[in-house]
């Protein structure tokens, strides 16, 4: 049963000792669950980590691909450095609408715009506009697009910016070769091409919360491809 298992009771005592949440915050899950969206959105201490990271690297433009409620939006927004910007890509009108709304509320309405189109779509005009460079990207939409989201994703991030990348373990299915799911199969086929993937050095780290058993890969652009094979820094 979901919130009494150990992961989910470590992650409410880690959300109360480490300040992840707030009134917009709690606000604009409240508005989403009213609307029907999904609660599927990052978890608290998942959010603040991503925000953590932009804060971290001095991020002043970020890339999000599936906005939903724009719940990882606002923790991506208020890590921005001054004049910033984040561009969220969201194929549901609906979802784009709850979102602007949570932004708002949390003050972002100028920092952060949602784009609403297949993502496909929308990258392939960025890339045609040289939109960018963004120093961070958060992929985070359907699963079976992963490995062309990642794709787009490295050419539209400056040497050096970092990539993040939800769900990639769904509850171990990725490493189930033959797992049939839809999600669980666009995960393998993007590791498979993120193996031998010479603009980037990645890594993947499993987790476990309130989400349950899932992970991120973490990529970093290189400044330049590495001797093949060689593990870098
Ligand atoms: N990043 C959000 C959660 C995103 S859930 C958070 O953590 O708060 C995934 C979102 O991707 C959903 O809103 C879904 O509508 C959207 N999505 C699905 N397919 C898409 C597509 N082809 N293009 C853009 N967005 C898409
Ligand atoms: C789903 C999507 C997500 O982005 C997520 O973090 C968890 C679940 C889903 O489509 O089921
Ligand atoms: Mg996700």
């Amino acid at each position: 049963m979901p919130g009494t298992d150990p992961w989910s009771h470590v992650d409410h005592y880690l959300e109360e000792m480490l300040q992840t949440t707030d009134p917009a915050l709690e606000s604009a899950l409240a508005r989403s669950a009213a609307a029907g969206l999904p609660s599927i959105q990052v978890s608290p201490t998942q959010g603040k980590f991503l925000h953590l990271l932009a804060r971290g690297i001095r991020a002043r433009a970020v890339l999000e691909i599936g906005t939903l409620g724009g719940y990882s939006a606002i923790w991506l927004g208020r890590a921005i450095a001054p004049e910033g910007r984040l561009l969220s890509l969201e194929v549901a009108p609906k979802h784009a609408a709850i979102a602007r709304e949570n932004l708002a509320e949390a003050g972002l309405h100028e920092v952060v715009e949602v784009r609403v189109g297949p993502a496909l779509e929308t990258l392939e005009l960025l890339a045609r506009e040289s939109a960018g460079p963004f120093d961070l990207v958060f992929v985070d939409a359907d699963k079976p697009s992963t490995p062309e989201y990642f794709d787009w994703s490295v050419r539209l991030t400056r040497p050096g910016g970092l990539i993040v990348v939800d769900n990639v373990v769904r509850r171990g299915e990725v490493a189930d070769e033959t797992s049939t799911d839809p999600g669980a199969r666009g995960n393998r086929r993007f590791l498979e091409r993120l193996r031998s993937d010479p603009r980037v050095s990645a890594t993947a780290l499993q987790t476990v919360g309130t989400k349950g058993h899932d992970g991120f890969v973490l990529a970093l652009v290189t400044e330049s491809p590495g001797p093949s094979g060689a593990v870098r820094a």
